[in-house]
């Protein structure tokens, strides 16, 4: 179909007859610009999550502009929202708390304005997530333009990674290893460019998400965000959404249960940040499609790891790059993919994939030689995590996938982080570090507190890992035998608040199970003696959060968001 000038949504709002689309015309003229400029042309609202305080994200001023070139080539009217941007290094306690609130503002700013497609810019972490989620539950035609990976950080003779080589080195610097003079020089070297994190992390597991799902053009997740490419990327992003709003393809044609599948194979293939099944969960819910932890694991039993990157493999993100992107990649998913599904590019996902290659073969595998036999993620149950919890387990220490030992418990972070260092706590290898109150309302927000620290005296015995078990997140750079995402979560009264230190844990990852080795009579007796903590927030946002906010394993969505639903769309006459 094509959309006649006078159906467009801002058709209401600059086309009719009465008062208020004189005053609409008359700001347009305020504005600076003529009748021509707009009138019958599609409107593309592009929402800009770009700030100084952010470094992912500081480019996409100029980026915004490369996007408006490409709405005018295509006879588009482009128009730039900014709208709140959520910087993984400054916000705190995590911007995980305010993923939600940018895509509350991304659906209510593309409902209320007179917009007929969106342009979606981000790329730090929740960024992707929110802008999507928002943007599903306005249903406009929209493109997502990923904000791309920074260049790869050096120091030395070492290539370095982002996120992921600043725990190593800060460990090293823990364990006496090297000193100031070399920390000063990694400070230099670790991030030297605008762009995400350029690890397999979580900015670029759900670029990656977002590009398999069919929201950006193909192979625009993996562009360096200062390489030429990206602008170009970007202009084409805004000649396509013109012709998206001309076949009105709205996002939900787009994100379908078949597309999610698609996009959890893809972050599961990728070994990617296990905070993918969070938001993976939450996007799919907006887009009224039930995914599940179980869908997790089910996907991941049958799809190898296949990307050779960091923080699992060896290589960054220009790499992968090269080696073929995300088109090369889903190449050799074929089998598992659903191809006769729509992208914002193409009328099928196996048109777009038609003569998508593999240029080196050590960063995007052959099935015959992948990185791991099984997706990354793994899903536990068992009386610790009734609704259960996530492990990385390419990620963590072969040795300990299967493991019992003693509970060492930290009531919360500031607690560990003070007393972890403590000879006296006495501390083993074989030790079980769990914290508690790092959950979704406990947290609050679920910080990234999952990769609990070792204890420094351990590291300079040459102890690199310990099991770590949490109702917290952990970043998508890090690594280690760490459970995330137990749910429910302790702050709630989940198990995980029944813990005592000395009790025994249980860790069996090839039987996906993580027990607390405590007769159920004597969990009973512990339950009835909890008492839930103090409430996070007595006004603000915090209050909205804490009323709203649901568990890790059904996305962590605001419950009154989730799903579809009607919302009145606003009269604008
Ligand atoms: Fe923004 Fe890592 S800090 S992606
Ligand atoms: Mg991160």
């Amino acid at each position: 179909m094509t959309v006649r000038p006078e159906q467009l949504r801002s058709h209401q709002w600059y086309g009719t007859e009465g008062l208020r689309a004189f005053s609409h015309r008359a700001r347009t003229r305020q504005l600076g610009y003529l009748p021509d400029e707009h009138l019958g042309k599609p409107v593309i609202a592009i929402l800009n999550t770009w700030s100084d305080i952010n470094p992912c994200h500081v480019h996409l001023r100029e980026r915004a502009q490369a996007v408006k070139r490409g709405v005018w080539q295509a006879g588009g009217f482009p128009l730039e929202f900014p709208v709140a941007t959520l910087s993984e290094t400054f916000q705190k306690p995590t911007p995980m708390l305010y993923r939600n609130l940018l895509a509350m503002e991304t659906e209510e700013l593309l409902r209320s304005y007179p917009v007929d497609g969106a342009v979606l810019l981000g790329g730090c972490d929740k960024s992707t997530p929110a802008l999507v989620m928002g943007a599903a539950s306005a249903d406009l035609p929209t493109v997502f333009v990923p904000a791309g990976p920074m260049l790869p950080g050096h120091w030395r003779a070492e290539v370095l990674g982002s996120g992921t080589d600043m725990w190593k080195y800060w460990d090293d610097k823990r364990a006496g290893l090297i000193g100031d003079c070399e920390l000063a020089e990694l400070e230099q070297g670790l991030a030297r460019s605008p762009g995400h994190c350029m690890t397999m992390g979580t900015a670029s597991t759900l670029t990656a998400a977002a590009e398999a799902l069919g929201v950006t053009l193909p192979g625009a997740s993996s562009i360096p965000a200062v390489d030429s490419g990206h602008d170009r990327m970007a202009a084409a992003s805004g000649l396509r959404i013109v012709e998206l709003v001309r076949q009105d393809l709205r996002l939900s044609r787009i994100l379908t249960a078949e597309a999610y599948e698609d996009a959890v194979a893809t972050v599961l293939a990728l070994g990617g940040s296990t905070n993918a099944v969070i938001h993976l969960i939450a996007m799919a819910g907006r887009s009224g499609v039930r995914l599940t932890l179980d869908d997790f694991d089910r996907i991941a039993r049958a799809v190898p790891v296949l990307a050779n990157l960091r923080p699992g493999g060896r290589y960054l993100m220009e790499d992968f790059h090269f080696a073929g992107g995300l088109p090369g990649f889903l190449s050799r998913l074929s089998d598992v993919l659903h191809l006769d599904r729509p992208t914002v590019a193409y009328d099928t996902l196996r048109e777009q994939l038609a003569g998508a290659l593999v240029h080196n073969d050590d960063v995007i595998r052959p099935r015959s030689r992948p990185l791991a036999g099984e997706g990354g993620v793994a899903v536990l149950r068992g009386n610790l995590c009734p609704d259960g919890a996530v492990i990385k387990h390419i990620a963590a220490s072969p040795h300990l996938l299967e493991h019992t030992g003693p509970a060492m418990v930290f009531d919360d972070y500031r607690t560990l982080q003070r007393t972890i260092d403590d000879p006296a706590l006495a501390l083993t290898r074989d030790h079980v570090l769990v914290l508690r109150n790092a959950g979704p309302k406990g947290g609050p927000g679920m910080p990234e507190y999952g990769m609990l620290p070792i204890p420094g005296y351990l590291l300079k015995q040459g102890v690199r890992d310990m099991v770590r078990i949490s109702d917290a997140r952990m970043s998508g750079t890090s690594y280690g035998t760490c459970v995330l995402h137990i749910a429910p979560e302790s702050y709630v009264g989940g198990p995980l608040a029944l813990v005592r230190t000395g009790d025994s844990i249980t860790l069996d990852v090839a039987s996906r199970s993580l027990q607390l080795n405590v007769p159920d009579g004597e969990l009973e007796k512990r339950r009835s003696a909890w008492t839930a903590p103090p409430v996070r927030y007595e006004r603000g946002y915090g209050v909205l959060y804490g009323e709203q906010i649901t568990q890790a394993d059904t996305g962590c969505d605001f419950a009154f968001l989730a799903g579809p639903g009607k919302a009145a769309d606003p009269y604008a006459g």
